[in-house]
């Protein structure tokens, strides 16, 4: 993969007004000058080989330095205000205080990964409502994150195409956030205020378009079950498309509106679990539903995007699944942590699976 010229570069006086609109209403001149004009350190790093490319910077920078219609699949979780705060960095999404602010910043992602995005092609984001608490907001209930993220592709372009639900176990949740709409004894007490658990959900947006490169399971369908190996259809297998049984019954399962057989612990924190604490992330996607996404919605080969890279989820699965992967990630802990997943997921991918000769690397 090539180096991406944007990084490093500073910016000209006319981002100012995208300046004006990520860091919100009222900031420091610091942090304004520091947004314009990106040290070496905010923005440089970056690792390159022939099977993925990860950058150390703010995605948005990032995107602006690939190619028109080169992305052929994205898988991401976003961050968000008032979640958690990743670094104190003036890019990071997680930083900006209010809804409206976060939605105006992600238009500047959006319309740059519609642009990279090939046409008929996938991005998939994963993500859950939103708790609103007493404390915070004023009152206890939902926000409907999914609902905003959804519209806010829809506003640049992209289809909303579909989506899972992905179960998630209320008991545990229950113990975890001591939420009281979880709680038996508010059951007890007055279950008008009592609420199901929340799950995860993975959005599916298509750019419009026709896609070039259709991502065929040619000859018979799928072949292999992707999930816990109690759960994998005993059907048979045919090489007949008609026939093979093996691959309805899978697809069936894939197909599902709802994956109640995602394990959540099924994550790369968990193998890398010795890391130091910093590196480990408090919200990574799991790798069961990176894979199936990737075998859905991507061809061997493919260029795989995560702008929001974290410890390298989606490119770790992407170079397992023998895809390439662009990922850019902020936190410096992080991409420490994802550049040593990465190249353990090419250290661990089975010989006859590895790409030889030349990719037709379309980063400049
Ligand atoms: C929800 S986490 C993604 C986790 C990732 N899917 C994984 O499995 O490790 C969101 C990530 O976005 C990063 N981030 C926030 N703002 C960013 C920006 N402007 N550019 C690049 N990364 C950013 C945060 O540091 C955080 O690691």
């Amino acid at each position: 993969m090539a180096n991406n010229p944007r990084l490093g570069a500073y910016k000209s006086e006319s981002d100012l007004a995208e300046a004006t609109i990520r860091l919100g209403p009222n900031p420091s001149l610091a942090q304004v000058k520091q947004f314009l004009y990106p040290t070496e350190a905010d923005v440089i790093e970056q690792v390159i080989t022939d099977q993925y490319a990860l950058y150390r910077g703010d995605c948005v920078q990032v995107l602006r330095g690939i190619p028109d219609n080169s992305i052929h699949c994205s898988v991401s979780s976003w961050p968000f205000c008032s979640l958690y705060s990743y670094t104190d960095a003036v890019e990071d999404f997680s930083n900006i205080r209010t809804r409206e602010d976060f939605f105006k910043g992600i238009d500047f992602l959006l319309s740059e990964l519609h642009r990279v995005m090939m046409p008929g092609r996938i991005v998939a984001t994963h993500c859950m409502q939103i708790p609103l608490t007493n404390e915070r907001d004023g009152v206890i209930g939902l926000y409907d994150f999914r609902g905003d993220i959804i519209r806010a592709y829809e506003k640049h372009g992209f289809v909303y195409h579909s989506e899972v639900c992905i179960w998630k176990d209320p008991l545990i949740a229950a113990t975890r956030t001591h939420a009281i709409g979880l709680a038996h004894k508010q059951l007890v007490k007055d279950s008008a205020m009592c609420r199901q658990g929340i799950p995860d959900y993975l959005v599916v947006m298509r750019k419009r378009g026709a896609n070039p490169e259709p991502v065929s399971h040619f000859p018979a369908g799928l072949d292999r079950w992707i999930g816990p190996d109690s759960a994998e259809p005993i059907a048979e297998k045919s090489s007949h498309p008609g026939l093979n049984k093996y691959s309805h019954e899978v697809w069936q399962r894939y197909a599902s509106p709802v994956w109640f057989d995602i394990n959540p612990s099924d994550t790369l924190q968990r193998q890398s679990a010795r890391e130091d604490e910093d590196s480990r992330h408090i919200c990574p996607l799991q790798l069961t539903v990176i894979r199936r996404a990737l075998e859905l919605w991507s061809n061997p080969g493919d260029v795989v995007f995560d702008p929001f890279g974290g410890i390298g989820s989606t490119g770790y699965v992407a170079i397992q699944e023998g895809r390439r992967a662009v990922m850019s990630e902020l936190k410096e802990s992080y991409f420490n942590q994802m550049t040593r997943n990465m190249a353990n997921a090419v250290a661990s991918r089975p010989q006859q699976d590895m790409f030889t000769g030349a990719l037709g690397l379309t980063l400049s």
